[in-house]
C-alpha cells in the first residue's frame, strides 16, 4: 500500500476541520512552470479527489503534458504549490513521487521497444513488485499480452503497447495514476476498451488524472473535467458543464 492516503489533520491545523476524504490526493495551487526562461504554466489550479477520475482537456500546447510532468515530480515548479494529500511537496523527485504512490504513463507510453513484453514488466519490478505477480495481473487483465510475452514491445500494436504501459504502471500498486493522451494513435474501439479498464480501476479506488486532446473519449467516464488553455485552467467542474464550454475545435471529433 502506498503512503499517499489522506491523513486527518492535526488539532493545530485549522484545515483539520474538513473530513479527510475532502482533502485532494493531488493538488496544484497557482502552479507556475516553464522551460528555461519561457513560462508555460501561468498559475494552474487543479484538484484530484481520492477515488475519482479527473480529465484535463484542451488543445495542443496548452500545457497538459507539462502539468502531468509536474505532478509526477519530473518537472520543477517555479511558483505556487504542488501538494500530495494536503502536504506541500514542491521540488519532489520522481522517485519520491513514485514512493508516495504517484505513477505516470507519459505521452508516447514510455515502454522499452527493444525489450520483450515480459522484460518490460520485469523493468517495473524496481519498486519491489515481483515479476510473477506483475505477469499474472497483466495477463489476466489483457490476455493478448500473455500470448505475446516473448515479443518485442516495439512490434506490438499501439493498443497492445498501451496495455503494456498500463500493466507496468499498475504493477507498482499506485494510489494516483497519471495518463497522458491514452487515446493517441489508437482506434476508437481500443480507446473505449482502455477507458473501460480505467473506469474499473477508479471503481476500485484508484485516483486518475487523464490528459486528453480528444474530450469525447474521456468525458463520459470522468467525475470532473478541467479545461486548460494557454497554461491556465480556465474552467473545472462536472463533465457536462465543461463539455458545454468546449468549442467544437477542442472536441477532436
Ligand atoms: N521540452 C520542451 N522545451 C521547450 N518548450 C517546451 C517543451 N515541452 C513543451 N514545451 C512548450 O510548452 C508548451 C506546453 O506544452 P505541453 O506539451 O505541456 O502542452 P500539451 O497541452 O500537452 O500539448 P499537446 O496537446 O500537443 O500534447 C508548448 O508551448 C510547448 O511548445
Ligand atoms: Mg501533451
Amino acid at each position: 500500500m502506498s503512503e499517499l492516503v489522506p491523513q486527518p489533520r492535526t488539532a493545530d491545523d485549522p484545515a483539520g476541520a474538513a473530513p479527510a476524504e475532502t482533502v485532494p490526493l493531488l493538488e496544484l495551487a497557482g502552479v507556475r512552470a516553464g522551460y528555461g526562461a519561457i513560462e508555460v504554466l501561468h498559475g494552474v489550479d487543479l484538484a484530484l479527489r481520492p477515488g475519482s477520475l479527473l480529465a484535463l482537456l484542451g488543445p495542443n500546447g496548452g500545457g497538459k503534458s507539462t502539468t502531468m510532468r509536474v505532478c509526477a515530480g519530473l518537472h520543477p515548479v517555479s511558483g505556487g504549490e504542488l501538494r500530495f494529500a494536503g502536504r506541500k511537496v514542491n521540488g519532489i523527485s520522481a522517485q519520491d513521487a513514485a514512493r508516495l504512490g504517484v505513477c505516470s504513463i507519459p505521452e508516447g507510453r514510455g515502454i522499452f521497444p527493444n525489450l520483450t513484453v515480459r522484460e518490460n514488466l520485469w523493468a517495473a519490478t524496481g519498486t519491489g513488485a515481483r515479476l510473477e505477480d506483475l505477469e499474472e495481473k497483466a495477463y489476466a487483465r489483457f490476455p493478448v499480452l500473455g500470448e505475446r510475452r516473448r515479443q518485442l514491445a516495439g512490434s506490438l500494436s499501439g493498443g497492445e503497447q498501451q496495455m503494456l504501459a498500463l500493466s507496468r504502471a499498475l504493477g507498482t500498486d499506485p494510489a494516483v495514476l497519471l495518463l497522458d493522451e491514452l487515446s493517441m494513435g489508437l482506434a476508437p474501439m481500443i480507446v473505449t476498451r482502455m477507458y473501460e479498464t480505467v473506469t474499473e480501476l477508479v471503481a476500485g479506488g484508484l485516483s486518475v488524472l487523464v490528459a486528453e486532446q480528444f474530450a469525447r473519449a474521456v468525458l463520459p467516464i470522468a467525475d470532473t473535467a478541467a479545461l486548460m488553455l494557454h497554461g491556465r485552467v480556465v474552467a473545472a467542474g462536472p463533465p457536462g458543464e465543461i463539455e458545454d464550454r468546449l468549442s467544437s475545435d477542442y472536441l477532436g471529433g
